[in-house]
């Protein structure tokens, strides 16, 4: 049975991303089978991997015109992808009933299907992200280790803790990642310091650090093991999923 994570931060540009796409092939590494959820309007995840329109994304089944089509990528790795018509779905479904079950209703079917599934949300706290946190089972924060990481934290918190009580009983922070992280600079290492003081044991232990390859494996469409399996971000982000696996097993079990 399926569990579902949501990477969340209403910030653009923390690492949520390349986060989802290569937590994703870490656990699909790991022997699981992964669906991820593009649900950005911006559609990156869809773009980094080079997949090609399809023709019908989560925008088609979202608005009922379709059941979801998950595209393979490779062996394990399944995407539900995006496009930016799904700017549009937020309004189009105010005044749908049940609008925040949309997701769940439409996961459930392939929960049987896939060990995780993994939404890449968009940047903000809108009904789409109302949708993946009141399907998800955790959700996981990426934080750049930068200025300003914690700012409107509280805001994030609140929405969760909000569905929690109204929508989803069992939704929890399940961790929080330090993404391109450089212990040469003193900025970061302080930001985590903080980071850990906010958040404590919920801080996963690998802290993904800045690496190039990263940044570069999307121009190549590729996730950070098909592209450079031997670089810090593969070495970083594997170790990441293994901790993620070590903590939802001992949850579920
Ligand atoms: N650990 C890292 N090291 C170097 N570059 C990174 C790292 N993580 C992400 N990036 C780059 O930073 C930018 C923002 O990351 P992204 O995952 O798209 O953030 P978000 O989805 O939160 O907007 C992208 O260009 C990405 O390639
Ligand atoms: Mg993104």
């Amino acid at each position: 049975m399926g569990i579902i994570i949501s990477l969340l931060n209403h910030k653009g540009g923390v690492g949520k991303t390349t986060s989802a796409i290569n937590i994703g092939a870490g656990l699909v590494e790991l022997g699981k089978r992964v669906l991820l959820v593009d649900l950005d309007p911006q559609a990156n995840l869809t773009l980094s991997l080079g997949i090609p329109r399809q023709p019908s994304s989560i925008y088609e089944a979202i608005r009922g015109e379709s059941d979801l089509v998950p595209f393979q990528v490779k062996e394990g790795l399944d995407v539900i992808t995006s496009t930016l018509d799904l700017s549009g779905a937020e309004m189009e479904l105010i005044n749908e009933a049940g609008r925040e079950f949309i997701l769940q209703e439409l996961f459930d079917p392939v929960l049987e299907d896939y060990d995780y599934i993994i939404i890449d949300c968009p940047p903000s706290l809108g009904l789409l992200t109302l949708n993946a946190l009141t399907c998800s089972r955790t959700v996981i924060i990426p934080l750049q280790t930068e200025f300003l990481a914690l700012q409107g934290l509280a805001k994030i918190k609140q929405v969760i803790d909000k569905v929690r009580f109204r929508l989803n009983k069992k939704l929890d922070i399940g961790g929080v990642i330090a993404t391109m992280y450089d212990s040469r600079k003193v900025l970061n290492r302080d930001v985590v310091e903080t980071i850990k003081k906010y958040f404590g044991e919920k801080v996963f232990k690998t802290y993904i650090r800045d690496n190039v390859a990263l940044a570069e494996a999307p121009a190549q469409r590729k996730d950070i093991f098909a592209y450079s399996p031997k670089s810090n971000g593969a070495e970083d982000y594997l170790s990441l999923s293994r901790e993620i696996l070590e903590r939802l097993e001992t949850v579920e079990a």
